[in-house]
């Protein structure tokens, strides 16, 4: 656990297409870029106090998405100077910027250099060319291999995102992608099973969880034995390599998200702004932003978030926190049923039943 602190989350809501899985909010319409930006400022300006107030306990940035490389030289420059303004980007522990392969240029980099970004986060999603047509992505494994070369010129804290558990890939499949990417020794690696959303390409397609199972196994051993540490479900990286902006989200660390569909948590209140750009543009040029929900959480909630945070960590909770005492009676039931175990002054749940985390979590929860 480290100490938590305040983070920025920025959301660029716009990709060159859709990806047949993706849920999350974008456009692939360019044509409200500049508007976007200008709402951006207008938006900053409107927490001109609290980012004020929170200065000194501002440590990391993320620019995520949609695709953050989608932007152009001049609106990348644009949005970065926007936050440089507040703090310089070169003072944060962390500043992170999305890549997708096909908006990765060699100007774009150095423009995110200067600024003093010290973390990229690249999609490839898979080193397999038909999987990766099946999942809609634009760029082949061999676009990503010299974007790579390119990148890791500037870069040397790399993170790769991949997702498993496709159907039609199989167990050769996934070996070859794991053996693929840490031949790259990249300092992060992010693996998602593959989930379908509705109102997604895939919104009915059939997800076989067994297998997905199976390969999050296989993947835990691959990575653990090339030197990798698991320390959050789906989360693994070298030594000294933990995402510290995520790390502050599962420590319940404060964070501001701006754009659309961009999430906040702030003085035990979470939100989330309207995942509609024309609603975001047409708030702030009103002078106010229009949120998707916003709630107050009650000691309840807090204590549910609190459990469920700890347990997705690795690290395991303390048996001398006050959530651990809260839920002993709970946790004692699923360390009888034989799902959690004590080691080391932690409770955790036991690798075997990772896969089936929150499910294990919900049913310990109040
Ligand atoms: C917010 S997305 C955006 C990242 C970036 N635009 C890209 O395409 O790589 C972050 C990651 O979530 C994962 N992801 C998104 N939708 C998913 C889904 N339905 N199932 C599994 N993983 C998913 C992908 O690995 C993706 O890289
Ligand atoms: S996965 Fe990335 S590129 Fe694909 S639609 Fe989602 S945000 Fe856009």
């Amino acid at each position: 656990m480290i100490d938590p602190f305040f983070s920025v989350y920025v959301h660029i809501p716009f990709c060159k297409k859709k990806c047949n899985y993706c849920s999350f909010y974008s456009l692939t319409d360019n044509s409200l870029t500049d508007e976007y930006l200008n709402s951006v400022n207008k938006e900053i300006n409107l927490y001109k106090d609290l980012l004020t107030e929170k200065k000194d306990k501002y440590k990391t940035i993320y620019f995520g998405g949609g695709t953050p490389s989608f932007l152009s030289l001049n609106e990348t420059e644009y949005l970065l100077d926007l936050f440089n303004k507040i703090k310089p980007l070169k003072n944060m522990d962390e500043a992170d910027f999305e890549l997708n392969p096909e908006s990765v240029s060699e100007d774009k980099l150095k423009i995110l250099k200067d600024f003093g970004i010290n973390r990229v986060s690249i999609g490839v999603q898979s080193s397999n060319d038909e999987i990766l047509n099946f999942l809609g992505r634009v760029h082949s494994y061999k676009d990503f291999l010299k974007k790579y070369d390119i990148i890791t010129k500037y870069f040397e804290n790399v993170s790769l995102d991949l997702i498993y558990g496709i159907p039609g890939q199989s167990e050769k499949d996934l070996l070859k992608d794991l053996d693929n990417i840490t031949s790259l020794s990249p300092k992060h690696i992010s693996l998602y099973a593959l989930e379908t959303h509705k109102n997604t390409f895939f919104e009915n397609l059939k997800i076989d969880e067994e297998k997905q199972s199976d390969y999050y196994f296989l993947i835990r051993d691959f990575l653990v034995g090339k030197g990798y540490i698991h320390y959050e479900i789906s989360n693994f990286a070298l030594n000294g390599y933990f995402s510290k902006h995520n790390l502050n989200y599962w420590d319940r660390g404060e964070y501001l998200g701006l754009g659309p569909s961009a999430s906040s948590f702030i003085s035990n209140k979470r939100w989330k702004n309207k995942s509609d750009l024309k609603a975001y543009i047409r708030g702030l040029n009103n002078g106010k932003i229009e949120f998707e929900h916003m709630e107050e959480l009650d000691e309840k909630d807090e204590l549910n978030e609190k459990l469920m945070l700890e347990l997705r960590k690795m690290e395991g909770l303390d048996l001398n926190s006050e959530v651990y005492n809260v839920f002993k009676e709970k946790i004692e039931e699923q360390i009888k049923k034989g799902y959690m175990e004590i080691l080391n002054g932690k409770v955790k749940i036991k690798k075997d039943f990772l896969f089936v985390s929150n499910k294990i979590i919900s049913d310990t929860m109040f």
